[in-house]
């Protein structure tokens, strides 16, 4: 089988980070077309510099980086370095990209690429709030039929908020943005703080990426050495929760992970509640279904399958 087509929209982000190399190790079954940053955990100016470092960390240099959105749509720019550290990849200490950022703005990439390629034969992998795929569909709605399928990390339900009480970090920054995208049409597939609380990094699984002895495998195990730092305080977690990998890991082995089709909204509107996915999960409204909301995942499987590909890089 031909390997599936992707562009992954970024800001990283250590755990952005371990996602993108697992795409790039895996090019039996990922082809990623280019890589989009965005502003999010860090201002855009270190996630475009960041997605560089890890490209030439993977060795795949011939991946196009373009900058996009500098903020989200309406409202202010919140980051994250309370978790990822100033940088945004705080723990390895890797050096300054030299492949340049790719010409052009990443909205207008997004555009160009979902045009040039065969209609329904590329997926969008946001894993950062959804400013630059909002603003590609608002600029060019004939794109948004042909997206093959979106695969996003962001939101929770019964997981809650790990920004703010109720709202996951990538769906508070840009609201709006992700009403764009929920509100589609396309197949969406989320993994929310649901599943991702379940990927974590404890210390057997971080001594396994060390033990690669590749320089990969130790900058992901100081990256999440670093990471695991908030959610080990905040939530008394056995180690980092590896978001944006479920993304990637779900392209290659769907059948690691298990959830339901469900209407999903996101809240825009209450102060309190901003950035909320209402996952109507026990089927109470009549609000169509929109998204596959991953609950479950194989854990062991999933990190026998990370540790296996970061090893090959
Ligand atoms: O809430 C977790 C998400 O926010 C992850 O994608 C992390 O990288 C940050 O972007
Ligand atoms: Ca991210």
């Amino acid at each position: 089988m031909a390997p599936r087509k992707i562009i992954i929209d970024t800001d990283p982000g250590q755990d952005d980070a371990v996602a993108i190399l697992l795409a790039l190790a895996s090019p039996d079954e990922i082809e990623v077309l280019g890589i989009t940053a965005v502003a999010g955990n860090v201002p855009l100016s270190l996630t475009a510099k960041n997605a560089r470092i890890v490209c030439e960390l993977a060795g795949q240099t011939g991946v196009p980086v373009y900058a996009g959105c500098d903020r989200p749509l309406i409202r202010p720019l919140v980051t994250a370095e309370h978790v990822h550290g100033k940088t945004g990849l705080d723990g390895p200490v890797l050096p300054d990209p030299e492949m340049p950022l790719a010409d052009g703005h990443a909205v207008d990439f997004i555009i160009e690429t979902l045009r040039k390629h065969d209609s329904g034969t590329v997926t969008l992998c946001p894993l950062g709030p959804l400013t630059n795929i909002a603003m590609a569909f608002r600029k060019a709605p004939d794109i948004v039929d042909r997206v093959q399928e979106i695969v996003l990390m962001g939101g929770a339900y019964f997981e809650v908020g790990n920004i703010t009480p109720t709202a996951e970090f990538n769906i508070h920054v840009d609201p709006e943005a992700a009403d764009i995208v929920f509100r589609s049409g396309r197949p969406i597939v989320v993994m929310p703080l649901d599943v991702t609380h379940k990927a974590l990094v404890t210390k057997p699984r971080n001594d396994a990426f060390r033990a690669l002895g590749n320089k990969v495998g130790i900058a992901v195990a100081e990256m999440t050495d670093f990471f695991e730092r908030f959610d080990k305080e905040k939530y008394g977690s056995a180690g980092a929760p590896l978001h944006d990998p479920c993304v990637t890991a779900y392209l290659i082995r769907p059948e690691l992970f298990s959830g339901r089709q469900v209407n999903v909204e996101v809240e825009t509107r209450s102060e309190l509640t901003m950035g909320m996915t209402i996952a109507d999960w026990w089927g109470v409204t009549d609000r169509a279904p929109n998204a596959l909301f991953i609950g479950d995942l194989d854990a062991d499987g999933f990190f026998e399958l990370l540790t296996e590909r970061l090893g090959r890089l």
